[in-house]
């Protein structure tokens, strides 16, 4: 499993051909929310199909490339479009793009998302932070890797969260009339949605927002001592709540509409990072 090292590393190699100076910021851009990759100065990409071991994603609203450039003065790489264990791909193939983008350089991570709201007070259109989260996949992106390689075998979670970014973002959010909670994220494997049973069920465990992406991301990137910011957008009330509608071209429109809004979040974070 140490051929997962090498892997990485040769994906960082291909990336690092895309410019000279390394990211410091990484962002994985979620469903519906590829436009806030425009924002990106200087940009250069390459699709997920022209690098050798990185999977394709084939989920619409994904579109499936690294860009590299600058936000607010900030290097940056970015994943338009991530790649999901529902997809039929393993733990590891999940998170290599991110890992990559670790070994590449970068110390700080933006990961979203779409998700459903579970907690009362959350509605369409407003951003959460996630300030911890409930692995729920029943994966794990550590598996057959042995200790030491991309990190130690039992990384600690505690704190995983950064939460001097969350204050800052909070800041900027309500100087900006941004709808920005913070709250605690579940991630399901996915693809079907929850049940309102589960969704019940997710509640009594303290989950605020369910979705099916970024916990395996946050796992291996914790375990390779990355910082971690998590937003996610919410794009509908989650099965069982009243109104709640959960359709794929709904989330993706409704995630679209919060593109300049969690757009604006992320270089917020830029902007800090380069002072
Ligand atoms: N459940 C799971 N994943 C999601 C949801 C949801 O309600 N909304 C967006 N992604």
């Amino acid at each position: 499993m140490n051929d997962e090292l090498s892997r990485v590393d040769s994906m960082a190699t291909q990336l690092g051909r895309l410019g000279a100076e390394p990211p410091t910021l990484a962002i994985v851009l979620g469903s519906g929310l590829g436009s806030v990759a425009d924002a990106i100065g200087d940009a250069r990409a390459i699709d997920f199909s022209a690098i050798a071991d990185m999977k394709r994603t084939s989920v619409e609203g994904h579109a499936g490339r690294f860009v590299r450039g600058t936000l607010a003065g900030t290097p940056v790489i970015c994943m338009v479009g991530r790649i999901h264990a529902y997809e039929g791909h393993d733990a590891h193939e999940v998170v290599r793009g991110v890992r990559a983008m670790r070994r590449l350089g970068a110390t700080r991570f933006v990961l979203t998302n779409a998700a459903g709201g579970i907690r009362e007070d959350l509605e369409p259109g407003h951003v959460m932070a996630i300030v911890d989260h409930l692995n729920m996949t029943g994966l794990d992106p550590g598996v057959g890797l042995s200790d030491g390689a991309l990190g130690p075998r039992f990384p600690n979670l505690e704190g995983a969260w950064d939460v001097p970014s969350i204050d800052a973002m909070a800041t900027f959010a309500s100087a900006h009339g941004i709808p920005l909670t913070r709250g605690i994220y579940a991630s399901r494997m996915g693809p079907s949605y929850e049940t309102p049973a589960e969704v019940r069920m997710l509640r009594a465990l303290g989950a605020d927002a369910v979705g099916m992406s970024t916990v395996l991301e946050a796992i291996a990137l914790r375990r390779m001592g990355a910082s971690l910011v998590g937003l996610s957008c919410i794009t509908n009330r989650a099965a069982g709540r009243p109104g709640a509608v959960l359709d794929h071209h709904d989330v993706q429109a409704n995630a679209a509409r919060m593109a300049s809004a969690v757009g604006a979040l992320i270089t917020c974070l830029a902007r800090g990072e380069h002072r």
